[in-house]
């Protein structure tokens, strides 16, 4: 197979039209087929009317040379350096298949970033593309039938009463304090007295809805193996001025919720859910965003569910709480023009919302790839490190793989230099960010020390397995030399 850059991963096939016919007759075409479908690699044909699972149409716009590092031309006779006859394909797939660990680490990858949505794009991109026409030819643009339907797809599937798409995670979270602040107390805002609990260890959007809200936000430790709000810190941090918290899912682990509900109910404190990374993440079979409050959920294209842009979410079984976030999300309008409440402009998009209605259908293959890679790492990486807390009653839906251990800098750098990507979510306690001065400390916090040991892996749904083991493989390199 000279003239083939074997070592490189192919990443899109184009097969030629003529080869079509044949494609569910001959068995090594199936057989490529089914292998191409394992190992995640997109293939494409150019013939309008064609439809085969899993082989997707080429628009006239994109080209062989757009399906990114090394596309391969699937056609009976080779003619350039990127056609591939069917024999010569089926023989280096099934090698893919069968590698061992040595053999993975001469593959060439490329750059393995922590997820690549250009690979997303053309792998959803026959489930996607026509409810995407669909809600373009509608002109029902702003928060048209797609947004609705979507809201009814969500409750049916989470079994919750009521759902309000939004423009992002961040509304979803400002909406959801406010309408709680309406319906509790019957104010706009809340004042900077009410103080609100939230995890120190959290994406910025969560503690500044606080602020957004009008309340001021007290911080609280992680716990050391969930990385989730402890519900010891809330305890300890309760006092006459508290209102309610704030409990993230961060990186998709549901937070102990019998013990976060227990002290809330104690106190008679609201209780919202940041699900903005924990889309179908359940606890003791409940799926979260429906055991507090509200649940608030983000669908920025890297989540567990992405739309291809901004959009957001808030889910609730109270009614009152349900009227005032679709108002906030819409001027505070229950009446075209007529104002209610202060309210913004925070709709979901039409646009938005058909992908998202797309994708929802492949909620359970993306969750579940999540989850196999991340037994991919389970069983590959040492236990020298701490890695993601799991068990039957929390149902984890990785949307970060993240690991604890010491020289945590130095084995990103190491990484890098082997060209993963790997991140650290997130840099900063909140405690220490500028913007959030205004929070309260109550006890001494650890997230610091948590910040330094810890950082999350490439977790792509489309990443094949061999490249996860890839990844994996280079770890274990740096922890069998220096750890
Ligand atoms: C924990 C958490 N909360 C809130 C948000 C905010 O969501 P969005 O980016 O959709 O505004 C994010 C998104 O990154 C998040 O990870």
């Amino acid at each position: 197979m000279a003239g083939f850059e074997l070592s490189k991963f192919p990443t899109g096939i184009l097969i030629e039209n003529e080869l079509l016919d044949e494609f569910d007759s001959n068995p090594t075409l199936v057989h490529i087929w089914e292998l191409c479908k394992k190992l995640f690699i997109t293939l494409w044909h150019t013939k309008r009317g064609y439809k085969k699972d899993y082989v997707n149409y080429l628009p006239h716009f994109l080209s062989i040379e757009d399906m990114e590092e090394n596309p391969l031309i699937l056609a009976r006779e080779k003619r350039s350096k990127i056609h591939i006859t069917p024999e010569e394909l089926l023989s280096l797939l099934s090698e893919y298949e069968s590698l061992d660990d040595e053999k993975i680490k001469t593959i060439d990858f490329g750059w393995i970033g922590m997820l690549s949505l250009r690979s997303e794009a053309k792998f959803f991109s026959d489930d996607i593309l026509p409810y995407l026409l669909r809600a373009f030819y509608s002109g029902d643009w702003i928060l048209g039938k797609e947004v609705v339907e979507f809201e009814k797809e969500v409750c049916k599937a989470f079994g919750v009463r009521f759902a309000v798409g939004v423009n992002s995670g961040t509304d979803a979270l400002i909406i959801a304090l406010r309408s709680i602040s309406l319906s509790r107390y019957g104010k706009e805002f809340f004042s900077p007295d009410d103080e609100i609990i939230v995890p120190d260890l959290t994406f910025l959007a969560t503690v500044q809805a606080v602020l957004f809200a009008g309340a001021t936000p007290v911080f609280a430790n992680v716990d050391e193996k969930t990385y989730t709000i402890s519900p010891e810190s809330i305890r300890r941090l309760i006092n006459r001025k508290t209102k309610g918290m704030i409990v993230v899912h961060l990186y998709g682990m549901p937070a102990d919720m019998d013990e976060v509900r227990n002290v809330a109910d104690e106190h008679n404190l609201f209780v919202v859910e940041d699900c903005a990374q924990s889309f179908f993440a359940r606890y003791k079979g409940k799926v979260v965003g429906t055991i507090g409050d509200v649940g608030c959920f983000s669908f920025f294209p890297s989540k567990n569910l992405g739309g291809i842009g901004d959009g957001g979410l808030i889910t609730t079984n109270d009614e009152r709480i349900y009227e005032f976030a679709d108002m906030l999300r819409k001027y505070g309008w229950r009446q075209r023009d007529y104002s209610e409440h202060i309210g913004g402009n925070s709709r979901l998009d039409t646009i938005q919302a058909a992908v998202l209605r797309a994708k929802l259908k492949k909620i359970d293959f993306l969750t579940n790839r999540r989850r196999e890679i991340a037994k991919i790492y389970n069983e590959t990486l040492p236990d020298t490190i701490q890695k993601p807390y799991d068990s039957p009653e929390r149902f984890h839906v990785y949307h970060q793989y993240t690991i604890r251990c010491k020289k945590a800098e130095e084995l990103r750098d190491f990484l890098n230099r082997n060209k993963i990507e790997t991140r650290v979510y997130y840099p900063y306690p909140m405690h220490k960010v500028p913007a959030l001065s205004r929070g309260k400390i109550y006890e001494k916090l650890y997230t610091e020390e948590i910040i330094r040991e810890i950082l999350s892996l490439p977790i792509e749904p489309v990443y094949p397995d061999i490249k996860i083991r890839y990844v994996a493989g280079k770890v274990c390199e740096f922890i069998d030399k220096y750890l």
